[in-house]
This record gives structure tokens, sequence and C-alpha cells, in this order.
């Protein structure tokens, strides 16, 4: 088997650290570098390398990837949804140019996959709401979404053009326990677990009857785990795969946190995160990912949100 050494670019956000520690289970610690602009992750800290990395420092970018013998790239740095509306500009430059530095170096150097994810956020008000497909009217409406959307091309661009194998899917939006999420419009579903064990009531930026498509973090590893140890010739997609685990609102989410604490109450005030999560379809269809490299979510609403209790109680109980 090949030798990889990876390097993963945002490991100290709400996916990059799970993703780090399950590549280093696969791959050896010492062969996955989690890398970031802002400091190590306290889960990350003795469990491999780490490197200070601004992605948009294409020259200390490069220095790394050539340093460190680097043959794998997993790229998250980026600004979501929420933060993005609010910094417009910052949100293009980031999730634009450091996409683009990375698949230069890939052509220049012996990168032998990259992985880039994209998101729900590429489909708007003109797409179809309900079990969206793969390939359908894409009118994105947030410079998150344009900003993906054109990734996903520059992405399918540089595997036709310099034959990079670049992979990607649109996550949906994901829950997670393990570490904080970073500004996105999806983030209640997170908050409301939190919210639901400290004070038993939270109060939600959207709507109670708002669905849209959402996973559970360890099935978005498994994904992405699964789409890039999959035979390239698996690959029909190469600009970003629809998946999906689950779809549901505020309403049901409060309603599966009940189950477990029955006193638990929601109240609702929507504030500009209503009219992103508006313009986003409800559910996807993700046939082709299913078809092509065999995604199959395991968690359902039910199953997550028993999940995220008891483990958000254990962390709760282990002492500093
Ligand atoms: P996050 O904000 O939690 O993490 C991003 C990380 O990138 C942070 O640790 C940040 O410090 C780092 N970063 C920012 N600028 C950097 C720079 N210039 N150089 C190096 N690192 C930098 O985001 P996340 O939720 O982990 O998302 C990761 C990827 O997945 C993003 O591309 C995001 O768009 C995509 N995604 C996430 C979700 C979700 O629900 N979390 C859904 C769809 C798509
Ligand atoms: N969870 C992400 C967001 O809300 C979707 O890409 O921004």
């Amino acid at each position: 088997m090949l030798k990889e050494k990876i390097l993963v670019i945002g490991a100290s956000g709400q996916i990059g650290v799970e993703l780090t520690l399950a590549l280093r289970n696969i791959y050896g610690n010492n062969n996955v570098v989690a890398s970031d602009l802002r400091e190590q992750n306290p889960l990350l800290e003795g469990t491999g390398p780490y490197v200070s990395l601004d992605v948009m420092n294409k020259e200390m970018l490069h220095v790394q990837v050539i340093r460190q013998g680097i043959t794998q790239i997993y790229l998250l740095a980026a600004i979501l949804s929420a933060t993005g509306e609010k910094n417009p500009n910052l949100a293009w430059n980031l999730n634009m140019q450091g996409l683009l530095n990375v698949l230069d170096i890939a052509c220049e150097e012996q990168i032998h996959k990259i992985y880039w994810p994209s998101s729900i956020a590429v489909f708007g008000p003109t797409s179809p709401k309900v079990n969206c497909p793969q390939q359908t009217i894409i009118e994105p409406v947030t410079v998150y979404g344009i900003s993906k959307y054109a990734g996903e091309f520059w992405c399918n661009y540089y595997h036709k053009r310099y034959g990079v194998d670049v992979r990607s899917m649109r996550y949906p939006g994901l829950i997670s326990y393990k570490s904080a999420p970073g500004g996105g419009t999806t983030d209640y579903a997170i908050e409301i677990y939190h919210e639901a064990l400290e004070e038993k009531k939270y109060e939600c930026f959207l709507n109670p009857n708002t669905y849209l498509p959402m996973m559970y973090m360890p099935d978005a590893i498994k994904a992405t785990i699964q789409l890039m140890e999959a035979p390239a010739d698996k690959i029909t997609i190469r600009t970003s795969y629809n998946v999906s685990g689950m779809s549901f609102s505020p309403q049901e989410i409060a309603d599966s946190i009940k189950q477990h604490i029955p006193d638990f109450k929601i109240s609702y005030k929507p504030d500009y995160r209503q009219a992103i999560a508006d313009s986003w379809p409800q559910s996807i269809d993700d046939t082709i990912a299913r078809q092509d490299w065999g995604w199959k979510e395991k968690y359902n609403l039910k199953e997550m949100t028993a999940d995220m209790l008891k483990n958000l109680q254990l962390e709760s109980k282990i002492p500093e």
C-alpha cells in the first residue's frame, strides 16, 4: 500500500478535530499533520504533529507540503454561512483563495488526493425544497453558498484539466458534541442540546417549522472517509456529491429532547439566519452517493438525541 502523509487544514474546527482523530486511527498518528490558523484544539494535544498555518499564505503552505512530504490534503478552513453574511469579502477571499492555493500546490507536488467539503448552501430559493436532487436549478443567495458553488466548479476544472483527484460532498448541517461549531445557520441544533442540559430551556433563532437537512458527526466522518477511500473510477461526480442523514425542524428536535428532559422548554426568536435557512432545501436526494460509493447513514434524530445527551452529560461529569 502507498504510504500516505496527510495534511488537515482547519484541524481545530468542528469537523477538523474529529476527522483528524479518525484519520490518525487509520493512517497512524505521525502520518496525519494537523494545522490551523488558531491554536491546537485541546482534544488533539498529544495525538500527533501540529503546525500553525495560514492557508492564505501559499508560500508557507507550499513549504509545509514539501517539508512534511504531504500526499493528501483535507481542506476544512472556511467561513460558514452566518459569519459569511456578516463579512462577505472575508468569506469569499478565504473560501476561494484557500481552495485555489491548495489546488495549485497539488498540481506542482505529489498530492494524490484532496478533500474539500461543499455544502447544502449551494442550493437557493429556486431549487426544489423536498428531496433536492444532485443536478437541479442552483442559484445560491448567500456569499457562503456562492463561494461553495464556485469552488465545486474549480474542483471539477482541476480534475478535468490537470488530473487532480479532488473529491467533495455537500455536507448538510452537522451536529456534534466534541468541538464547537464555527458560525453556521444550523448551529442551533447543537446549542439546543447544551442549553437543554444546562438551563432546561432554549431560545431558537429559527422558526419552529424550519426543516433542514442534517447529519450526526459520526456519520459525516464515516462518509468523508468512505468517499476518500473509494476507487477513483467509482467517483462519477467531480463537483460535489449530495449527502444527507436526516431532516428535522426545531420543533421536532425539541420534542426529541423532551423524551429525555420532560420539563425542557423551547421558545422562538428568528433573526437574520431565518432568511438563510429559508433559502435552503428541507431535504436532499443523495441517491448517487449511495450508488457510487455505498453511502448509508447510521443515525436518525431519535438515536442522535440519545447519543448527544449521553455524551454531553458524561463530559460535564469529567473533572477539569
Ligand atoms: P469551523 O469554522 O468549525 O472550522 C474551520 C477551521 O478553519 C477553524 O478552526 C479556523 O480556525 C480554521 N481557519 C480559518 N481560517 C484559516 C486560515 N486562513 N488558515 C488555516 N485555518 C483557518 O468549520 P467546520 O464546521 O469544521 O467546517 C469545515 C468545512 O466543512 C468548511 O469548508 C465548511 O464550509 C464545511 N461545512 C461544514 C458544515 C457544518 O455544519 N459544520 C456543513 C457544511 C459544510
Ligand atoms: N452548517 C452549515 C451552515 O449552517 C451548512 O453549510 O453554514
